[in-house]
């Protein structure tokens, strides 16, 4: 049994890793707010940033393994708040991995399809990063201090557009287009943004497997399908029984995002099905265990 630090533990990824872990493992969970959501978690409020707590922090339990999912992960609020974004992203990641250089743990550092300019996607883990937006910048610079303060140790695990249920996290793209649907909205869908949509509780169980080994380095770990965010959106609305002509297709200028987006993304997950023995899910299979998961949580589901 591994003791596992899970940092972010309250969002989408960090409740799915708690959840994933917790069976075999010993985890422990902290995040920014007064409690966690996943109610028999040890749980301890810690806000990353302030490097004298993360370090002491990270020194008395001394974890096997840290998970960091804490991030800023707004992409618009990334542009607009660049200070914050690096304290958080990059300063605050300094901070975990500098303790865990302390503790000699094994630090899983999370990061995106965005270091990537979407120019020439699907990419592997050799293609050149070229981030065209803040969040991005701060992502690959999270990379670099997990993967130079112990290159033997460390992971860094690139995933992109989660989906999946949680309580009190902010609407992932699956969700809120759920949603919207259901109340008989129009949506406007963009079709020139491509990507592979990842099941938080699959790369959660991953990351878990990740973090229980003795592999190191840089992973891509995404879902099976490549899928422009309108072929999503007809994938989701066909799973749960809604109104595909609620659907309008536009192009990603016209939505006029703060952040520049990068187009033709998707990661290539060769190198991790080889290291694991797994194959991604595809995303019908997804929205399939994702529709059960919400029939169990919801009286009215679709
Ligand atoms: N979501 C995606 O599609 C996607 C794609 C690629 C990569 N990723 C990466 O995957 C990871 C997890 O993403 P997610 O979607 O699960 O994110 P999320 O739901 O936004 O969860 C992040 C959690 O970290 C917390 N947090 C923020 N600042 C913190 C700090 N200074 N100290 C401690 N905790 C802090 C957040 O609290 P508040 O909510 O109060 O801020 C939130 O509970 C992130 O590293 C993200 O960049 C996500």
């Amino acid at each position: 049994m591994k003791t596992i630090l899970v940092t972010g533990c309250n969002g989408l990824l960090g409740q799915k890793t708690v959840l994933s872990g917790s069976k075999d493992n010993n985890i422990i969970g902290v995040d920014l707010h007064k409690s966690p959501i996943i109610s028999d978690l040890r749980y301890h409020r810690l806000d990353i940033t302030d490097k004298d707590r993360t370090m002491s922090f990270v020194e008395q339990i001394s974890p096997d393994c840290v998970i960091n999912t804490a991030a800023l992960t707004d992409v618009d609020l990334c542009e607009t708040r660049p200070d914050l974004a690096w304290k958080i992203n990059v300063e605050g990641l300094i901070n975990v991995s500098e303790a865990c250089l302390r503790t000699g743990s094994k630090l899983i550092q999370i990061s995106s399809d965005y270091v990537f300019d979407g120019k020439y996607g699907p990419y592997d883990e050799d293609a050149p990063p070229n981030p065209i937006n803040h969040y991005g910048r701060t992502k690959l610079e999270s990379e670099k201090v997990a993967l130079s303060s112990s290159p033997d140790n460390n992971i860094v695990v690139r995933t992109m557009v989660l989906y999946g249920y949680a309580p009190g996290v902010r609407p992932n793209f699956v969700l809120w287009l759920i949603n919207a649907l259901q109340q008989g909205t129009q949506v406007r869908i963009v079709t020139d943004q491509w990507g592979n949509p990842t099941f938080a509780d699959d790369l959660a169980g991953l990351l878990i497997r990740l973090g229980t080994s003795d592999l190191s380095g840089l992973f891509h770990l995404a879902g099976g399908d490549l899928l422009s965010r309108f072929q999503m959106a007809q994938l989701i609305a066909d799973a749960f029984g809604l109104d595909k002509g609620l659907i309008k297709p536009v192009i990603t200028v016209q939505l006029d995002q703060t952040a520049p987006r990068p187009l033709k993304s998707g990661l290539k997950t060769g190198k991790i099905e080889r290291a694991l023995g797994v194959k991604p899910l595809k995303f019908k299979e997804g929205l399939e265990r994702l529709a059960g998961q919400m029939g169990q949580l919801s009286p009215n589901p679709t």
